[in-house]
């Protein structure tokens, strides 16, 4: 397998567009998707190749001192392969870059295997926000600690 990471671009936005609508029902859209991409300067979006086909996708926004993952998403067949893991380290890379404080994102209290991928990365739970999501789910906000350094 051929792991290859590199930025979001324009061609991206149609496979983010239809992946994000498949996998969580709904998407932040294709205008916002480009305007992320071509005006949006504390935007991060990266794309994971594999054999040179789209496989994930992660959104990032450095609000320095502090930044948050957006969205991430693997597609089915290629999860539990540590793909994920290589997308968060890449936005780590740019935070450690930019001297971050805080790494910051929301999850489902009931999305287990994100859970465990991110306590596994080092990330932890910070509170819960009760009722956060539109079927009154509570999310997990989960915290890096990146010292700033
Ligand atoms: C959460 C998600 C991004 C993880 O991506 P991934 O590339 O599968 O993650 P990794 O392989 O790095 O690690 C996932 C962990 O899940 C577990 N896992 C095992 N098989 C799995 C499978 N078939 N599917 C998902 N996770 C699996 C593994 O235990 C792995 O931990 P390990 O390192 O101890 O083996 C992916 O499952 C996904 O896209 N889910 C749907 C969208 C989503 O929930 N996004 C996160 C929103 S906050």
């Amino acid at each position: 397998m051929e792991l290859l990471i590199r930025k979001m671009d324009m061609s991206d936005v149609p496979f983010v567009y239809e992946e994000e609508i498949k996998i969580f029902g709904k998407s932040l859209g294709e205008m916002t998707l480009y305007n992320e991409i071509l005006h949006n300067k504390m935007s991060r979006y990266f794309i994971a190749l594999v054999d040179k086909k789209r496989a994930a996708y992660v959104g990032s926004w450095l609000t320095i001192p502090n930044a948050e993952i957006l969205n991430l998403f693997v597609l089915e067949e290629y999860r539990g392969q540590g793909i994920g893991k290589k997308l968060i380290d890449e936005v780590v890379k740019v935070c450690n870059k930019e001297k971050i404080d805080m790494l910051t994102l929301e999850v489902r209290v009931s999305n287990k295997y994100a859970i465990k991928m991110y306590e596994d990365i080092g990330f932890k739970v910070g509170i819960v926000r009760k009722k956060y999501y539109e079927n009154k789910e509570d999310a997990l906000l989960m915290i890096l600690s990146l010292g700033g350094k």
